[in-house]
């Protein structure tokens, strides 16, 4: 029998007295399932579908990423009151997967003399028994003035072990454990990592801070975790590169692609500094463990005059090691390019860098490999595969039999003859530079050739993703570029084209690239993850099932695109309390 036949609700059964109450239930069935059962997140076009996001407001800094009772739990700076910074909390999700989350209600609120005015970002450590214990910096007006804020580290447990959820965090009675020591401004003194255990028992973190423009790492030791004292030398400091937020340093194998427990150190082992100003710059060195210091391998590759974990928009990025799956993954907040004004009137400001899995690049011994963890593959859906296609002097060229806004598109090219190619000086200083005035407008010699993401049929809105090989004084160079600058018919969005390069070995017979695209983040990962590149693009018209893949190239000389995998891929369910 049906539920609800239709002819309850028609005209002839008017007469019967207990039809209106049926045809009550009957629209508040309908009701509830229209605007109940659909989450009320704000739709439009530029959210994305596997990206980690709140379901409205501002984010920005990764906090706190770990791995408890089978949960991955993924903390966030966020405002809970509008899409714009301010009134800092961390919100909370738990996933199973990396990329299917569930939000849950806000771990830490500002509602503590020493945190006032905002729970900044900190990090997450498994101490004893693997039981989690949060770090993180307080903002507040402590020094009896309200003009004059802080900054001082803290502490959050949580309140039931038990529960894999962590739903709720009890802030510690010591709290604040850290203040700024003496020669410290406190307005520059923030952002703890993860703690790692030395030989001796005690347990190491940083906080990011700076000295005039020296920016160090200060570390701190302490025997229990609640009582923490600085060490005299800071970690590892760079002069004239000011303030550094959000250190993270963590160990590295040199004979795998397996990550390490923070903790671990000695043979076999390298160490990895990152820290934040304006981007995101690490290097590769040595934790000398007898005096706690850090010695880079390469001293022209230091913190901020070296290497950056992406070449476009990432930043205050945060790692952590899976012991269910045995590496290390990074986060990383990738903000808005479209402005203020449009953020409010979207609701809602920034996303997460898709999760990479790192690793030490063996064949450098001194950079790192980024790559999307293994987990998308369970959005991948129809494909399309291509081998040996000649990419022809002009040609563009649409890929048939894949369309939409969320690709995985991974393709490699075999290079030409490199002795034709067109003599540029390229470095680390003039990378993106290079890039940007040559674009994939520019006829070259040995490309530009690549693709073209989220573009229309007519190709006036398009991304593209680009190699360019050169001849620099110091070497054969191919520059890796996201040229935004045709990416939206809308104005007032910073198109900024970014760019990096990498030598090329007289060996070396190919290039190599994988592009993740969702709807209006495109993320590059070149040269199987040496370099990487994320833009944000706001298309118009080259949204959901009209948006198109085309290959191209714009140098003389003919490409052999070798092989392309191209798939659409589904998005991620997203649900839980509107955090
Ligand atoms: C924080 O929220 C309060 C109450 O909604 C508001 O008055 C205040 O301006 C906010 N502060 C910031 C920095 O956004
Ligand atoms: C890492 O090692 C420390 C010290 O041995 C241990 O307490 C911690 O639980 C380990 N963490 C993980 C994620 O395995
Ligand atoms: C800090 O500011 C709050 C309100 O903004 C005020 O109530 C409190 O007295 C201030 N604390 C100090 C130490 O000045
Ligand atoms: C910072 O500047 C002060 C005053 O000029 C000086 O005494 C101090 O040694 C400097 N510190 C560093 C790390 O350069
Ligand atoms: C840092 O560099 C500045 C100028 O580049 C110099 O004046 C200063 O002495 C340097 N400080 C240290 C601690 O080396
Ligand atoms: C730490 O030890 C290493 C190796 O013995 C040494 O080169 C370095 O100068 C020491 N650093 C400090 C700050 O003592
Ligand atoms: C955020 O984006 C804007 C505009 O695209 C940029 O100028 C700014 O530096 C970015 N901020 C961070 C912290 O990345
Ligand atoms: C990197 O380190 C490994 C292990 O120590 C070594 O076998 C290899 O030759 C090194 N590679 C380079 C390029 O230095
Ligand atoms: C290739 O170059 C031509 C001429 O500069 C230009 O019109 C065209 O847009 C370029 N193609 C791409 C994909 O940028
Ligand atoms: C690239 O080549 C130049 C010149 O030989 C060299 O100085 C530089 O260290 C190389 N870069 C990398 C990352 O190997």
């Amino acid at each position: 029998m049906q539920l609800f036949p239709s002819a309850l609700c028609s005209d002839q059964s008017r007469a019967n007295m207990a039809l209106p109450f049926l045809c009550l239930i009957c629209f508040s069935v309908l009701y509830y399932f229209l605007f109940f059962t659909v989450p009320s997140k704000p739709h439009n076009v530029q959210r994305v579908a596997f990206h980690f996001q709140p379901i409205k407001n501002w984010m920005n800094d990764p906090n706190g990423p770990m791995l408890y009772k089978g949960y991955y739990h993924f903390f966030y700076q966020w405002n809970p009151y509008a899409a714009v910074w301010g009134n800092i909390t961390w919100g909370h999700a738990v996933s199973k997967d990396l990329i299917r989350w569930h939000h849950l209600e806000v771990a830490l609120i500002p509602n503590q003399w020493y945190d006032l005015y905002g729970c900044w970002s900190g990090s997450a450590t498994l101490v004893e028994e693997g039981k989690p214990i949060i770090t993180y910096t307080g903002w507040s007006n402590a020094s009896h003035s309200e003009d004059h804020k802080v900054q001082m580290q803290a502490l959050a447990m949580p309140a039931d072990y038990g529960d894999p959820l962590l739903r709720k965090w009890v802030k510690a009675p010591g709290n604040p454990i850290i203040t700024a020591p003496q020669g410290i401004d406190s307005n520059f003194f923030r952002d703890p990592t993860t703690a790692w255990k030395g030989a001796d028992g005690k347990w190491r973190m940083l906080v990011g801070s700076k000295e005039n423009m020296t920016g160090m790492a200060l570390l701190y030791r302490s025997p229990d975790f609640l009582n923490w004292r600085k060490a005299i030398t800071p970690l590892h400091s760079v002069n004239g590169t000011g303030m550094w937020e959000c250190p993270d340093f963590y160990p590295v194998s040199i004979s795998d692609t397996y990550g390490l427990n923070t903790s671990a150190y000695g043979q076999g082992v390298m160490h990895v500094l990152k820290v934040s100003f304006v981007h995101d710059y690490y290097t590769v060195g040595t934790y000398i463990t007898s005096n706690d210091t850090f010695l880079p391998v390469q001293s022209n590759l230091d913190v901020g005059i070296g290497l950056r974990y992406d070449y476009g928009k990432y930043y205050a990025s945060k790692s952590f090691f899976d012991a269910n799956k045995n590496r290390r993954i990074l986060f990383g907040w990738v903000n808005e390019s479209d402005g203020e004004a449009a953020d409010i009137s979207k609701g809602w400001a920034s996303v997460q860098a898709f999760p990479r899995k790192v690793w030490l690049d063996k064949e450098t011994n001194c950079s790192l490999l980024h790559w999307p963890i293994e987990e998308l593959e369970s959005l991948h859906r129809s494909k399309v595969t291509l081998d040996s296609v000649s990419l022809w002097k002009g040609s563009v060229t649409v890929v048939e039999g894949i369309k939409g806004a969320q690709l995985d598109v991974e393709a490699t090219f075999d290079l030409p003859e490199i002795n034709d190619a067109e003599i540029m000086d390229v470095s680390a200083e003039n990378a993106q530079l290079m890039c940007s005035e040559k674009g994939a407008s520019r006829n070259g010699v040995i490309g530009p050739f690549g693709f073209l993401v989220l573009a229309t049929d007519d190709e006036m809105e398009h991304t593209a993703i680009f190699f360019v090989v050169v001849n620099s004084k110091d070497g054969w160079k191919v520059l890796v570029c996201s040229d935004q600058s045709r990416s939206s018919l809308a104005t007032n969005l910073d198109k900024t084209t970014y760019g990096s390069f990498s030598n090329l070995s007289g060996s070396q017979t190919s290039v190599s690239v994988r592009i993740l695209v969702d709807n209006s983040i495109v993320e590059t990962f070149a040269l199987g993850g040496k370099i990487c590149i994320t833009s944000r693009v706001y298309p118009k018209n080259a949204v959901g099932e009209a948006a198109r893949l085309f290959l191209f190239n714009n140098g003389t000389v003919p490409i052999r695109m070798n092989s392309l995998i191209a798939r659409e891929l589904a998005g991620a369910k997203i649900d839980g309390i509107e955090s």
